[in-house]
């Protein structure tokens, strides 16, 4: 019985594994495509109109931290999450059904809304933590994420690492935790590492001094 399932499992995982490979390696291919779009700021702004109703006209998301701020965040990293979410990449359902080619036809749009949408203003959270911790999360966010995030954690446009500055407290720390439990599947593996390594009052002091650095 049991090396039934065991035979019937690795037939599974055989037909599995060529398939999200190949989602992987489309969402490449259309990531480098997106890219080498010349991007129309007005079209950005006009598909924008459909994001704003959870995102905010500005970008600035909700501070309950349900929806992230996405102003002036890097083109290449907003360009990337848009992809990975439209090919199972990345999870969320509203996510999946507003990135789909039914609202996102071409690689251009992508490239549009992206450029839109680092446009924008840097933004402010009121979502913040108690404080408890603050001190702790910005020693170690000095320490430990400040060389890829920037000092004042401002993202990196060249590489695409996000903006954390200004980001909703329970959005941060929702991602942390779904990183380091695997529901965050494009998070590159030396990422989980590191935060894996990190103990509750440290992901939850980065989260709140993040939230509270200025826009
Ligand atoms: C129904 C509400 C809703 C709509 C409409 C919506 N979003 Fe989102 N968006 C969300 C939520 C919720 C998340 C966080 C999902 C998660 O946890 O992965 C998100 C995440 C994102 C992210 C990732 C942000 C980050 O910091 O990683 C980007 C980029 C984004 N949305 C852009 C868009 C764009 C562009 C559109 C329009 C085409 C859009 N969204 C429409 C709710 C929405
Ligand atoms: C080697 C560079 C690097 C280091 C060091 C690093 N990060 Fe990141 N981080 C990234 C990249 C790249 C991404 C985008 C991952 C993806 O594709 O979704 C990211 C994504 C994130 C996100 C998700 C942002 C969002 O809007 O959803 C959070 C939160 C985050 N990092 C926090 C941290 C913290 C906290 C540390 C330090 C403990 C850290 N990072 C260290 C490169 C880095």
């Amino acid at each position: 019985m049991r090396s039934t399932i065991m035979h019937s499992l690795g037939w599974l995982l055989a037909a599995l594994v060529p398939f999200a490979a190949d989602a992987a390696s489309v969402a490449q291919q259309e990531f480098t495509s997106v890219l080498r779009c010349k991007p129309d700021l007005a079209h950005g702004e006009s598909l924008f109109e459909t994001c704003a109703a959870c995102h905010g006209a500005d970008g600035a998301g909700a501070s309950d931290g349900s929806v992230p701020a996405i102003a002036a965040q890097p083109v290449r990293y907003l360009a990337r999450e848009l992809i990975d979410y439209r090919h199972d990449q990345r999870w969320d359902l509203r996510m999946r059904h507003f990135t789909d080619v039914h609202h996102l036809s071409s690689t251009q749009d992508v490239a549009d809304l992206a450029a839109y949408m680092a446009s924008l203003k840097p933004t402010r959270s009121s979502g913040q933590g108690s404080g408890e911790y603050l001190q702790y999360g910005a020693r170690v966010y000095a320490r430990l994420c400040a060389s890829c995030h920037g000092a004042a954690a401002e993202g990196d446009a060249r590489k695409g690492d996000p903006r954390l500055a200004g980001q909703h407290y329970e959005y941060l720390l929702r991602q942390l935790h779904d990183a380091v439990e695997g529901r965050r599947p494009n998070f590159p593996r030396s990422h989980k590492r590191l935060l894996e390594r990190l103990q509750r009052p440290e992901l939850t002091g980065l989260a709140d001094y993040l939230s509270r650095l200025g826009a």
